[in-house]
């Protein structure tokens, strides 16, 4: 699929879902690399756009590990709020262990800063970050992300996991939004 369309706005394929495979693989091989001498750490999967990446991350870990997931929200629409809701907690404890965030996309960097924060109250001994995509043009956070997977310009992205409006994290392959096509259709009112 070229193009899809979720509610009044368009995208186009932007990511295919082989690159994306690509980057996971380079990923997780530093993770295993660097972290397969630690007591089994936790990854930690920030819901819910990061379920795509964190089912296809973990599946390439190759230490024994645990896996739990915090719900946090600061997007509505196709712009972020600003401020970071938690919806759901940390379910498990953290205290002195070593932690490897699993997030779906790094955009201000409002949602990690928050995030940090969490978990050092929580006690964690480490915190290692992992992103499938990071706009390194907005990110405005203090906080170093050990692992990227993919840098990208600043525009609003759909699929693997990452919604707008809730909907168009099923896509397999990730879309960018094509302000030109979007505003074609709103002008001859096609929806
Ligand atoms: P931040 O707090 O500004 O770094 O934003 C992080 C969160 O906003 C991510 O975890 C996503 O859930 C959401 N987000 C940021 N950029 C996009 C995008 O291009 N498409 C969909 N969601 C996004
Ligand atoms: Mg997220």
């Amino acid at each position: 699929m070229k193009n899809v369309q979720l509610y009044d706005k368009s995208f186009k394929l932007y990511l295919t879902y082989e690159e994306i495979q690509n980057a996971v693989d380079a990923v997780a091989q530093k993770i295993n690399n660097d972290l397969k001498n630690e007591d089994a750490p936790i990854f930690l999967g920030v819901l819910t756009g990061s379920f795509m990446f964190f089912g296809d991350l973990m599946k390439r870990i190759d230490f024994p590990c645990e896996m739990c997931f915090i719900r946090l929200a600061s997007y509505e629409g196709t712009s972020t709020t600003g401020s970071v809701k938690q919806m759901l907690g940390l379910t498990q404890s953290v205290r002195g262990r070593n932690v490897v965030v699993v997030e779906d996309i790094v955009d201000t960097g409002g949602t990690i800063m928050e995030l940090d924060q969490i978990l050092k109250d929580a006690g964690a001994r480490s915190v290692r970050y992992s992103t499938l995509l990071i706009k390194p043009g907005n990110y405005k956070g203090s906080i170093k992300i050990d692992y990227p997977a993919l840098s990208i310009p600043n525009d609003f992205i759909v699929g693997y996991g990452l919604d707008y409006d809730q909907i168009g994290r099923n896509l397999k392959d990730i879309y960018v939004l094509d302000v030109e096509e979007t505003e074609r259709r709103k002008g001859i009112n096609i929806r």
